[in-house]
């Protein structure tokens, strides 16, 4: 029996489709599942009750390392609920068995692993994904990483991160879905969905799990682990929804975060994890800790011991333990001294057994071998890869060259392309963090594509790095420089190594790292046109570029397919169509920035509501080094055409706030989108609003609706959004989420910075 401990020795090494109803949270269980798990829970010692709660990494480490020495014994025993990091069917089920033919009362371990953007197959980083505004898509990349995670037994995926983050400093924006609260709680449903399926209890389903609740993104300075200060109506109206609509959407689990709000850790938070999560939202499902989180308390401070830290975690509504087994040495003691009743530790145990039930892991506790997907379903996941890719792709700039757009490219023969930077040819960079299972030889980078398209003769291709992601030699300057000057067009492949973003990865520069940026002067001081290529897991602040270069495509890290999407994208297959989901900002002092800020008392003068009497003076907020408002605002993004907006019409002018809130009161807005251009392309309509005269001052404008329109050349199409209730409340000043009474403006409009608002009166 050497497996476990020889798994378990990395640790001590490293000591040093959205019309589908899911299964939702009020099906996680059923009266037949709870009859089963009460004979169970009867049965059970308070050794085996903890065991459950208790969580091991097996494999690879994905956080610091803890010795687990007895690993085997601990779960035949009983003592391990979840393992994760196995990944491989033979492996899965070797572990498995021990639980469930060695163990006395034969429970199933539940395997979890951080399936975050796909697992074999990758798709673009989450940003990426977001950037699409097309959470269909992202609900059917979801569904093919669950079918292939559950193939090996995995059936807990770590995602979605559904954390609002705002400060591109912090590595994991590049997990999430940006900065806006309403989209990235339709991206959080979307993810649910695909995850979980219509069942939960299909074998291809993998329960999902909303972290990090709560306000992960606020960390201060964007440091990774560091604490957060938010406002009680800024964690309701801000970061709590996106997982309140997980929660709504069925997700079984969440993963309590590491950070501490107002001084109080998340894993020890009654407040969000009891009061909001299960008394507000009645959620059923399990809550786990992050790695290591619990044990994390005594550092933060608010426990002398791991006796305290595992009383206030359990008591605040952790209910499974990652990589602590502070749990599994505390509880029991903590339960005989009756400083945890037994019944909070049972109803742990049921949440943790109604995952497992919901899962149908009773009934096929293992996984067929050989595992994994046939060769026409992995065709199928490239495919979906590819066209992921294409749809995050946010083309930034894109100016005439001798006339025209300089994208998309049109080669006349014997065009000579010069394809420069260190990401041209990187495969392992392409998959960003969190590269689940996959293998960075089935990267098709930038080079193949462009090369194979090069041997078809549609013109020459000469290639050169320049410099490495990082690099401070500028010994390969001078060929690349040549490179360029003999070519007729460059596409410059410029940006991050894929683990500068993700876990423990903040910046404190958000620019070109090493010395690229000054590869990009010398490169565009050739005088070829060049097509600057940003590989990124954040938004980078690129303001020389935006200035210099002729076209800019935001390319984040594409996955698997990386070059066939950004070949198709770069000669016209396809139009680019993604919206960023983040603000650019213009230099890291700005940090942070969001386009749903307030307005202050003393706004600069590009207010957006026109009938404000903004202060034109000296006296107003900004910086006196730097210009107002982002690089590039939130909501933009260019394709190939063009599109233009008729003004905003609306079905009231008054509305009553009373009807509002009781659900009889809606608007519909409606504005006539254009496409003007000289092909077809893809624009997102998105519906923004700003109330005044409220209780507690509202942003400047808020998301609410969004809409993507495919229009052929010349065509035309309504996007019409009908707001009620849900998009009109927020936390008023006697924290109810409700709507008041106060004038409302709305704009539907292709970015946030753009449009005209209409104008309603909300009455009492
Ligand atoms: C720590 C990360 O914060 C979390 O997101 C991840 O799921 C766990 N490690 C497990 O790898």
């Amino acid at each position: 029996m050497d497996r476990f401990p020889k798994a378990l020795s990395a640790l001590a090494l490293s000591l040093a489709c959205s019309l589908c109803r899911p299964a939702r949270a009020a099906e996680l269980t059923t009266p037949a599942n709870e009859a089963k798990i009460d004979a169970l829970i009867a049965q059970m010692t308070v050794a085996e009750k903890v065991g459950q709660l208790n969580q091991l990494a097996s494999d690879t480490l994905t956080g610091p390392g803890r010795v687990v020495s007895d690993g085997d014994m601990l779960i035949k025993k009983g003592s391990v609920g979840s393992l994760f990091n196995a990944v491989k069917a033979p492996k899965t089920n070797a572990f498995q068995k021990e639980a469930v033919e060695d163990s006395r009362l034969h429970i199933p371990l539940l395997f979890g692993y951080d399936v975050i953007h796909g697992f074999t197959t990758l798709f673009p980083i989450p940003l990426g994904l977001s950037s699409s505004w097309d959470p269909g898509l992202v609900e059917q990349t979801s569904r093919f990483a669950a079918e292939e995670a559950s193939a090996q037994g995995v059936r807990w995926t770590f995602s979605p991160m559904v954390d609002i983050a705002r400060d591109p400093r912090w590595g994991r924006i590049t997990e999430g879905a940006g900065e806006d609260t309403f989209l990235g709680s339709a991206f959080a449903r979307a993810y649910v969905r695909g995850y979980q399926g219509t069942r939960l209890d299909d074998r291809s389903s993998v329960v999902a799990c909303a972290k990090h609740f709560v306000g992960y993104g606020a960390v201060e300075g964007g440091r990774e682990y560091n604490s957060t200060e938010i406002s009680e109506r800024t964690l309701r109206d801000v970061y709590l929804p996106p997982f309140q609509a997980a929660v709504d959407e069925g997700a079984g689990t969440l993963m309590a975060a590491f950070n501490a709000i107002d001084g109080v850790p998340s894993s020890a938070n009654h407040f969000t994890l009891t009061t909001v999560l299960r008394d507000e939202w009645k959620f059923q499902g399990l809550v786990g800790s992050d790695w290591t989180a619990i044990q994390e308390i005594v550092l933060h401070g608010i426990a002398d011991d791991e006796n305290v830290a595992a009383r206030k975690a359990f008591m605040a509504g952790v209910d499974m333990d990652m990589q602590s087994t502070v749990y599994l040495a505390q509880l029991p003691s903590l339960v005989a001294s009756g400083k945890v009743p037994m019944e909070r530790l049972d109803e742990a145990v049921r949440r943790v057994l109604r995952v497992k039930f919901a899962l149908g892991l009773f009934d096929h506790p293992y996984v067929p071998v050989p595992a994994g997907l046939s060769v026409a379903e992995k065709a199928r996941g490239l495919e979906l890869a590819r066209r992921a890719a294409e749809e995050s792709f946010v083309l930034l700039e894109n100016h005439p060259v001798k006339g025209t757009p300089l994208l998309p490219l049109k080669p006349p023969a014997g065009m000579k392309i010069g394809l420069i930077g260190p990401l041209a040819d990187d495969a392992a960079d392409m998959l960003g963090s969190w590269t689940g299972v996959a293998d960075s030889k089935d990267v098709v980078t930038l080079k193949t594509s462009l090369s194979k398209r090069a041997a078809l003769g549609e013109f020459t291709l000469t290639v050169a790095g320049g410099t490495d992601v990082g690099g401070t030699k500028d010994d390969g300057f001078a060929r690349a420089v040549e490179v360029a000057k003999q070519s007729d067009v460059v596409i410059l492949t410029l940006g991050e190594g894929g683990h500068s973003s993700g876990e423990a990865a903040a910046r404190s520069h958000i620019d070109l790292p090493g010395n690229q940026e000054r590869l990009l002067e010398k490169i565009v001081a050739t005088g070829t046109p060049v097509v600057l290529v940003v590989f990124s897991g954040r938004p980078l602040s690129l303001p020389w570029a935006s200035k210099h270069v002729p076209a800019v495509l935001e390319a984040w890290f594409p996955g698997l397919q990386a070059g066939p999407a950004l070949a198709r994208t770069l000669f016209g297959e396809v139009s680019p169509s993604a919206r960023l989901t983040v603000s650019v900002p213009r230099s890291v002092g700005q940090i942070p920035i969001y386009y749903n800020h307030l307005n202050t008392g003393r706004p600069r003068t590009d207010l957006q509501v026109p009938d404000t009497n903004p202060t034109n003076s000296y006296f107003v907020t900004g910086y006196i080094d730097e210009k107002d408002g982002p690089l590039y605002p939130f909501g933009y993004g260019l394709g190939y055409t063009s599109f233009e907006y008729s003004a905003v019409s609306v079905d009231a002018q008054i509305l009553s706030a009373a009807a509002i809130n009781s659900g009889e009161a809606h608007l519909t807005v409606t504005a006539t989108v254009r496409n003007k251009g000289p092909r077809e392309g893809t624009d997102v309509a998105q519906l923004y609003i700003r109330m005044r005269g409220t209780s507690v001052a509202r942003p400047i404008r808020e998301l609410k609706g969004f809409k993507r329109l495919h229009l052929a050349p010349g065509e035309s199409q309504k996007a019409e959004f009908t707001i009620g209730r849900d998009e009109l409340s927020f936390w008023n000043l006697d924290m109810k989420y409700v709507a008041e009474a106060g004038t409302l403006f709305v704009w539907v409009a292709p970015d946030s910075e753009h449009g005209s608002p209409a104008r309603i009166e909300i009455r009492d």
